[in-house]
């Protein structure tokens, strides 16, 4: 997206601690000089329990109407008839791929994961004696996401291919179409089973660049690398269809704290960043990465991370310093 008009974001900061910390970042995102029109949508558990529902088709019909999403967390209701409000508004949107940065002082590298197929297929049976969930990859599935991860591997260094193809004939198809874009887009590239980039990451992460993997690796692998940079807090990312999108950060709403006034605002606030940079406002997710990289050199921290401050302590300090610094 590019043009100075005026962003209008689908505000969906969910349960659990998920409207404390987006409530942090649009604080920070102003401070940093960023505007938005934010719509926003009572999504989740708390309207389950008032209505039954927790999405309804209205709100995606409204939701597909606007330039993004900007969501917080959200609780998945007691119901094994529920289908996770995230995973829906994945598939609806078609949010094909699910960007994950991370940086920290041993790593720093980027888990691309497919976000829409794989074990997260949905076709799945349940009978007493026996489950089962079907693996889908598909040609048009991989080599999309493949594309998005060649996109960025070019403006970084490598690409490698994460798979269990010594096992599965599904990963088989992934890895050979990774294969052929990375061929064919001229993008350096290795691949590695999933078990060995597990244990890869956490003895020499540094040797991770670009990552691109299929649905259940990068969920399990993206939350390894959370807890290498030091606490699932810090993380954000960026779930990208060909022209939608939806931002947030990878923790998930932890009720255990909720209200408390402790979490940790860094995912979102760097999910917002990830959110103006796709708007076509890198001046100001830069402005808003910069800050976050002072807290956290300064030790301004929640308790996750050892820190002593609160929510809104971080959150004061982040929006001085953006105000500071543009005087
Ligand atoms: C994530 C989460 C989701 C997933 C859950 C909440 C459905 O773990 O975004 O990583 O499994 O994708
Ligand atoms: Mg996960």
């Amino acid at each position: 997206m590019s043009g100075k008009r005026t962003p209008k974001v689908a505000l969906v900061p969910g349960d659990g601690i998920g409207p404390e910390v987006i409530e942090s970042a649009l604080a920070v995102l102003q401070a940093a000089g960023g505007e938005i029109e934010a719509v926003p949508f009572e999504v989740g558990l708390g309207r389950w329990k008032r209505t039954g529902t927790a999405l309804s088709e209205e709100d995606l019909i409204a939701i597909k109407d606007l330039d993004c999403v900007l969501f917080g967390a959200i609780t998945t209701p007691p119901d094994p008839a529920y289908k996770s409000v995230l995973l829906r508004l994945r598939k609806e949107l078609d949010l094909y791929a699910n960007i994950r940065p991370f940086k920290g002082q041993r790593l720093n590298l980027v888990i691309v994961r497919e976000n829409t197929e794989g074990l997260y297929s949905g076709i799945e049976t349940i009978e007493d004696e026996e489950a089962r969930t079907v693996r889908l990859i598909t040609r048009r599935g991989s080599r999309r996401i493949a594309e998005k991860a060649c996109d960025l591997a070019k403006e970084r260094q490598k690409l490698t291919v994460v798979h269990k193809s010594n096992v599965l004939k599904s990963d088989r198809l992934f890895l050979k179409v990774c294969r052929e874009v990375a061929l064919k887009r001229g993008v350096p590239h290795d691949d590695m089973y999933v078990d060995a980039a597990a244990y890869n990451l956490i003895v020499r992460p540094e040797a991770f660049d670009v990552l691109v993997t299929t649905n259940l690796f990068g969920d399990i692998l993206s939350d390894e690398a959370a807890g290498i940079l030091g606490s699932l807090g810090l993380c954000a990312s960026a779930n990208l269809g060909d022209d939608r999108a939806l931002f947030e950060p990878i923790h998930g709403s932890a009720p255990d704290i909720a209200g408390k006034g402790i979490a940790n605002p860094i995912g979102a606030i760097r999910s917002t960043a990830m959110m103006m940079q796709w708007l076509g406002r890198p001046e100001v997710s830069q402005r808003m990465e910069d800050a976050v990289s002072w807290a956290l050199q300064t030790g301004m921290t929640t308790t996750d991370l050892g820190g002593s401050y609160a929510t809104r302590e971080v959150t004061e300090a982040l929006a001085l310093r953006l105000t500071d610094m543009s005087h």
